[in-house]
């Protein structure tokens, strides 16, 4: 139907333009009773919903969702030994970096059985952990200690020098017997650092309940049950920083349609088994696959509450973007994720980084053959 390939691509160049999320809704499940009626009623027509003007004004009157995550008892284990990074990319950088430096602190420490500590005296520190993290993740914020330790007190060590995205693995300094040590290095992007408490950071970086209404009202009711593919579109500075490579549209709408049509096929499959009656679930090719929601762009913690709340499939198309991995990280439990192969977008970063260390091995790479089709690894 021309009018929805319209409206998708509008959609599309529209999210490129301000870097927000596509999120993609699939007409599954329903049979084709339904369908024809719907098609009688010309009602499926997708939409591009942003409810801006009366997003915020909605809710207040909102009753509060609660998050399924169970409340876990926090285990202080408090170490007499500390560990501190340098935190590089705290001052400026956006929180999908700031998140990796933070979380990847905490997962060493664990790893070292020593108590993840911050400079209380440096400013940079103090203020970013004040003004951009605890306001949004407070329970993240109570696991350091700030602390005030004399210089000549701390051995330095250098680790993850140089490359955003290497894991060097911290086990190495699990015998040092000194009381206070310092990892100076730079971003610590690699899930190895902290993969093993998985389940405690997802608890810390749980979306306040105003925050998870704020996401909630972003999605339309009628389209909670169903299947939701999150594309996460990123271009802003990407375009300008002479090293990350932005999202592209190409990719991005053929690798949204090639995610389409494979959890169309797999839910139709699905569906064939779970009743044992042979039904032909194939959807009449008249009508539409998906309709597209735009979420518009608030802040970035409403993004991560959408993600959790929301997304069973993240599509990461800017594939050194670390506020995307971030997204799919902490997206639905049973989600998936795919992202576009980093040599196929020739991205700046992909000189710092070892894939293996950085997307997690259950995740899924796509890559674009010659003729502009889309599979995956
Ligand atoms: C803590 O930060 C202050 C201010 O940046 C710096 O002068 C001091 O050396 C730092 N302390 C340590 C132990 O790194
Ligand atoms: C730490 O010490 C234990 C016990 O002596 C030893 O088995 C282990 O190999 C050491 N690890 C490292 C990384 O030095
Ligand atoms: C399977 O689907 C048919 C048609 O919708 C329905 O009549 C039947 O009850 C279903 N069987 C089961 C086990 O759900
Ligand atoms: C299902 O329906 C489609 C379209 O009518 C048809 O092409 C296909 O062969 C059918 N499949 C089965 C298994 O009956």
């Amino acid at each position: 139907m021309r009018v929805n390939h319209y409206v998708m691509v509008s959609c599309l160049v529209f999210g490129i333009l301000v870097n927000i999320y596509v999120i993609i809704r699939l007409n599954i499940g329903v049979n084709i009773f339904e369908y024809l009626q719907k098609i009688q009623n010309l009602n499926l027509v997708p939409k591009c919903e942003i409810d801006m003007d009366n997003l915020l004004n909605f809710i207040d009157n909102r009753h509060f969702l609660e998050l399924e995550e169970k409340e876990m008892r926090k285990e202080t284990a408090v170490h007499e030994k500390t560990i501190q990074t340098m935190l590089f990319a705290f001052p400026g950088a956006g929180l999908g970096n700031k998140l990796f430096e933070v979380i990847s602190l905490l997962g060493i420490a664990e790893t070292l059985q020593r108590s993840p500590v911050i400079n209380a005296t440096n400013p940079d520190y103090v203020s970013t952990l004040s003004k951009n993290i605890q306001p949004i993740f407070p329970k993240l914020v109570e696991q350091f200690q700030l602390k005030i330790i004399p210089f000549t007190a701390i051995a330095h060590e250098h680790t993850n020098w140089g490359a955003c995205c290497k894991f060097d693995n911290p086990a190495k300094f699990i015998n040092r017997s000194e009381q206070h040590i310092m990892l100076d290095g730079h971003y610590f992007q690699s899930y190895k650092y902290f993969h093993h408490m998985r389940p405690k950071i997802r608890e810390w970086l749980a979306p306040s309940k105003l925050t998870a209404v704020r996401a909630e009202i972003l999605l339309p009711a009628k389209h909670r049950d169903d299947l939701i593919i999150c594309t996460h579109v990123r271009r802003g500075d990407f375009q300008y920083d002479g090293v990350h490579q932005p999202s592209d549209a190409t990719f991005t709408r053929a690798a949204t349609d090639f995610l389409v049509e494979f959890y169309r096929t797999e839910n139709y499959k699905f569906l064939q088994e779970t009743n044992g009656t042979r039904y032909n679930y194939t959807l009449p090719t008249v009508s539409p696959l998906y309709t597209a929601v735009l979420t518009p762009t608030l802040t970035p913690e409403i993004d991560l509450g959408f993600s959790r709340l929301f997304c069973d499939v993240t599509l990461i198309t800017a594939p050194s973007s670390t506020f995307g991995w971030w997204l799919s990280y902490l997206s639905k439990r049973k989600s998936t994720t795919y992202y576009r192969d980093i040599t196929e977008s020739k991205d700046g970063v992909i000189g710092e980084m070892r894939e293996e260390d950085f997307y997690p091995p259950e995740w899924v790479k796509l890559k674009t053959d010659q003729f502009g089709r889309i599979s995956s690894f």
